[in-house]
């Protein structure tokens, strides 16, 4: 099958490696971020198109809220820290999700990030924040009735492609592998669309543990399917 081009990822576990060092859930969650740059680093390498991140669900805002607190800083942090080495090589950021309930500060954060990869033509990465794939498909269902609502949309006209483009990932090709890191095997509301046809792989690992050997494990499972979307072999 070759390379995927856009992998999507639960990164999940980093409470659970923290506890099993007898640490806070944030320390898990500082370590989660080091093996985010790493597989930024290793998607660039192995020219990887897209990859998007699941960092927050809609429905983890339901967490204690120290910890969303401290999570939410943590993404501040993150963009003051990363973002020059991002654009340097030439990864386009851009958050999915429901910003309106992010902080000023990190809503000012995420634009500037934004605006300033915005022409670079490397990795494609997207990171949930807030997302959830329910909201996803609710947002885009309010843009569809709207264009019908003003007359420029017929609801009968209405294809898969025009929900498609109302989605958070319009534009982008759906995901060819998704990996949940952390020993669940569900998908946890994320792209509820786009994982149609995704190649599923599941890991046991701890996300702080995932590293670049984890990574080409999940590509080598990739590389053995046989993608056949309904059709005979
Ligand atoms: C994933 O790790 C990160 C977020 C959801 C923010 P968890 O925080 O869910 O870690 P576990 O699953 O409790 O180990
Ligand atoms: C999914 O992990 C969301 C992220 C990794 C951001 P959770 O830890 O929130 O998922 P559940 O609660 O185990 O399904
Ligand atoms: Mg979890």
């Amino acid at each position: 099958m070759g390379l995927p081009r856009h992998i999507a990822i639960i990164m999940d576990g980093n409470g659970r490696w923290a506890a099993a060092r007898g640490l806070a859930r944030h320390a898990g969650h500082k370590a989660g971020l080091e093996a985010v740059r790493r597989c930024v680093e290793h998607c660039s390498q192995r020219g990887i198109e897209a990859l998007t991140l699941f960092a927050f669900s809609s429905e983890n805002w339901q967490r204690p809220g120290a910890e969303v607190a401290r999570l939410m800083g943590l993404f501040v942090s993150a963009l003051d820290r990363e973002v020059d080495r991002l654009d340097a090589s030439g990864v386009r950021l851009r958050f999915i999700g429901a910003r309106a309930r992010l902080s000023a500060r990190l809503k000012s954060r995420i634009a500037a990030a934004e605006q300033r990869t915005a022409a670079n033509r490397g990795l494609a990465l997207q990171v949930a924040v807030s997302y959830g794939g329910r909201w996803d498909i609710v947002e885009g269902v309010r843009r569809l009735a709207g264009e019908c609502a003003a007359g420029r949309l017929e609801p009968r006209a209405i294809t898969e492609q025009h929900v498609a483009g109302a989605l958070e990932l319009a534009g982008l090709p759906d995901p060819d592998l998704f990996i949940r890191t952390g020993g669940e095997r569900r998908i946890s509301n994320f792209l509820l669309w786009n994982l149609a046809y995704t190649e599923l792989y599941f890991s046991d690992r701890y996300w702080p543990d995932f590293d670049a050997a984890s990574l080409d494990e999940a590509l080598a499972f990739y590389g053995e399917r046989e993608r056949r979307f309904g059709r005979v072999a």
